[in-house]
């Protein structure tokens, strides 16, 4: 067991008497497909080693019993009394009010979560917390809802209880990751397909700008509503229903004096995301890393000037990684507006690179950065202990 593994088998212990189940819900990371999950798209994450353990055992009664130990917090609550609540404890809830609206016997429980996932760092700690309670009470009350179903059911909390409308993938990684692989997940079908990540001379890192905007919700909201807008005239103009069934940004310019200019460059962003997915999956099985790259460096500049969710600190960033050779894709990762870049680097460059970040980003905005490796796992499981 790890150390935060244990640490949370411990707290368990402490507060409560019987011993518990644990279970390991991991973050994720998505290479490329970015602010596509909600607009049918593809993407393309994987499971990380960064994550949250949970200990959960039922407790025979009607009470839920919460202890957050990265927060030093409590919740005790009845079934009956949930209502949506505030940071953390809004995910947790959230979670048991959809098992709830299923119809499904949610009875009392215990549990004590706490993680490594930075917070605001884009690698999806929500989906993680959210997976992590949902697959224990499934398993612990024989509910027999499939990864898939689960996946959903989460979606739904974090639409219904914290209100960010988000897409599918943080919740489908959470559930689906595998060991060394990415998921390819088409999220018009919600089906996926893994392929091995083969990094040979190069290494993924992440590079934490340390900066999450409190507007990043809202933002995302709008951005779902601006693409929905978008849709809606392509629909009246031309019956088209999906942006997966426009197959290049040209086929957009017809609309393009039917639409508001900001509404005219998120559609155009997300035309052309899909279809630089789909090169990258063709890459990624080829093994073309390279050609990989250029698309993530794409992908980045669509995020940045059409879909505007960079900052200044994220650019920065992924100018620096253009500048340097041995850096090959690099892109901010997740919902944006703060968080993580993801990049790719020859291996024999990684160690000068970091340094030159860590320095010239301290002096430009006086932030430390912070640098992640992580390894690929698998999604959501138990963890057996002794
Ligand atoms: C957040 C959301 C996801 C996805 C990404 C952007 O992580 O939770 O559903 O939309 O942003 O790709």
């Amino acid at each position: 067991m790890d150390n935060i593994a244990s640490k949370v088998n411990t707290v368990f212990l402490e507060r409560f008497s019987s011993k518990p189940h644990l279970y390991y819900s991991p973050g994720r990371i998505n290479l490329i497909g970015e602010h596509v999950d909600y607009n049918d798209g593809f993407v393309m994450p994987c499971a990380i080693d960064q994550g949250i353990y949970y200990a959960i055992a039922l407790n025979n009664s009607e009470v839920l019993n919460f202890y957050s130990v990265d927060f030093n917090e409590a919740l005790n609550i009845k079934i009956a009394d949930i209502k949506k609540s505030n940071g953390w404890k809004n995910y947790v809830l959230g979670v048991v009010n959809e098992f709830v609206l299923l119809g499904l016997p949610v009875k009392g429980l215990d549990c004590v979560f706490g993680g490594n996932i930075p917070n605001g760092a884009g690698m999806s700690s929500s989906a993680a917390v959210e997976g992590g309670l949902a697959f224990g009470i499934n398993e612990l009350l024989h509910f027999g809802l499939s990864r898939k179903e689960l996946a959903l059911l989460c979606q739904r909390a974090e639409h219904n209880f914290p209100g960010v409308m988000c897409g599918i993938m943080d919740q489908y990684a959470n559930m689906n990751g595998k060991k060394d692989h990415v998921i390819l997940l088409d999220c018009r079908s919600i089906e996926h397909q893994y392929f091995p990540l083969h990094l040979d001379r190069y290494r993924i890192v992440l590079i934490n700008s340390k900066v999450h905007h409190s507007l990043a919700s809202s933002e995302y909201n709008v951005r779902r509503k601006q693409c929905e807008e978008g849709l809606k005239i392509l629909k009246k103009e031309k019956g088209i229903n999906s942006f997966r069934d426009i197959k290049s940004p040209e086929e957009l310019l017809p609309f393009k004096n039917k639409m508001k200019d900001k509404v005219y460059d998120r559609c155009k962003y997300v035309v052309e995301e899909i279809d630089r997915t789909q090169q990258a999956a063709k890459y990624l099985q080829q093994n073309n890393l390279i050609e990989f790259g250029k698309l993530m460096f794409a992908t980045h500049e669509g995020l940045s000037k059409l879909y505007e969710v960079s900052c200044k600190e994220l650019d920065f960033l992924v100018e620096l990684a253009k500048e340097n050779k041995n850096v090959i894709g690099s892109r901010l990762m997740g919902g944006g507006f703060g968080g993580c870049t993801i990049n790719i680097i020859k291996n024999e460059g990684v160690k000068e690179f970091l340094s030159h970040v860590t320095l010239v980003y301290q002096e430009r905005f006086q932030i430390d950065t912070e640098i992640y490796e992580v390894g690929i796992v698998d999604g959501t499981h138990e963890v057996i202990t002794n």
